[in-house]
């Protein structure tokens, strides 16, 4: 019997939709991204684009980075990486917000503009203003010479190969490794981050593939058993503090795109401000609560949750018990620093979107209303 594949199932190389292909993708990715640029035994981080410009950068009064979407998310992490390591002061804009204001940017300014597609019409009208005020523009894309890798000063690629899913998945976790790699780089060269600090941090980066590839393994099957139990959802609250704040909204983004399930990200501790009176047995919390990271903070955010009888499914490092305890769900990640834990864990977080959108018959790969690459305003 002759077996007849269609290109795209070929494309989906036996993966029911582009998206979750990506999201198996990303050990890879990963790797692809650090690949001839950490170099862990020399302990050094070989970037052509800030190498060559590194005083500038070091030299900057502020960072702002621009982007839209997930790529925004990426730049609030990317605002906490370079500013404990490089000691930098960065502000993160929407980039349809930063070109329709009169923002502060002079020649002593960087801003750097994070794009997967390399094509998305505000992004390019706030570097082209920044670029008019003086700024240098430092581009992060995806797209091998897209429109904003060209006009940008100098830059960097992800290198997470084609993203064909709407949802982006593996492009957001290889900005957030090229973010590391910048702030890590730049805190080296400017003195702030002590060589024995340097050396702790990139081995830890170097281990990610490795980790990325275990939480997919142990997590797959669990997360889509899950995922089975809030199909009927209407409301999702997403939590996270630190650096898994970003990690939470990007989270929640995932969620909405493909499921069409309203969902929120917050600060965890800003939960009693307004969220916490949302919060009944019928809605869903997912808490991402990894050891390093104001872990006691979160503990007391569970329980005030559990008060108040949300559905938890928290997200922690393995052998947790005192979160895990309390939550209806648990979702085990394996251990990393601090700053490199919002890349484990989003994987089971876009899992989780993925599977619940599967099972509410939602066309994954191209969610309504939603485009890949947005040109026009
Ligand atoms: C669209 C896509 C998102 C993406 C955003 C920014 O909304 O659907 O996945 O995050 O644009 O795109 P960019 O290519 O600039 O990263």
């Amino acid at each position: 019997q002759q077996l007849k594949l269609s290109l795209e199932q070929i494309e989906k190389g036996g993966y029911e939709h582009f998206m979750l292909k990506e999201i198996f993708e990303q050990p890879k990715s990963i790797h692809d991204t650090l690949r001839g640029r950490l170099l862990v035994e020399e302990g050094i981080i070989k970037m052509a684009g800030i190498w060559d410009h590194l005083e500038r950068l070091n030299q900057a009064q502020k960072i702002t980075i621009i982007a839209c979407g997930t790529s925004w998310h990426a730049g609030l992490i990317g605002e906490y990486l370079i500013e404990e390591f490089a000691r930098i002061p960065v502000e993160v804009e929407y980039a349809s917000e930063f070109r329709y204001r009169n923002p502060i940017i002079t020649d002593k300014d960087i801003v750097i503009a994070i794009s997967q597609s390399g094509e998305t019409a505000d992004t390019m009208a706030a570097i082209k203003m920044a670029k008019e005020k003086g700024a240098f523009v430092y581009g992060i894309c995806n797209v091998v010479d897209s429109s904003i890798s060209r006009i940008t000063d100098a830059g960097s690629y992800t290198h997470a190969g084609p993203e064909i899913g709407v949802a982006s998945t593996k492009a957001f976790t290889s900005q957030l490794t090229v973010l590391s790699l910048i702030a890590l780089k730049l805190g080296k060269h400017n003195g702030h981050l002590s060589n024995q600090e340097f050396m702790k941090l990139i081995t830890e980066l170097d281990a990610l593939p490795k980790k990325v590839e275990e939480v997919l393994e142990s997590t797959h099957e669990h997360v889509k058993e899950i995922a089975k139990h809030f199909i009927g959802a209407q409301n999702f609250l997403y939590l996270g503090r630190g650096y898994n704040f970003p990690a939470a909204l990007e989270g929640a983004l995932k969620l909405k795109e493909i499921s069409y399930i309203h969902a929120e990200g917050y600060p965890a501790a800003e939960m009693k401000h307004g969220p916490i009176a949302l919060i009944d047995e019928n809605m869903p919390i997912v808490i991402i609560a990894p050891k390093q990271g104001h872990y006691d903070k979160i503990v007391s955010n569970v329980q005030e949750i559990k008060a108040r009888k949300g559905r938890i499914i928290a997200l922690v490092n393995k052998g947790d018990t005192q979160v895990a305890s309390v939550a209806d769900f648990v979702i085990e990640f394996p251990e990393t620093s601090e700053c490199f834990s919002p890349i484990i864990a989003s994987i089971p977080l876009q899992l989780l979107a993925y599977y619940i959108a599967v099972y509410r018959g939602a066309n994954v790969d191209q969610p309504r209303n939603l485009a890949k690459s947005v040109t026009v305003e």
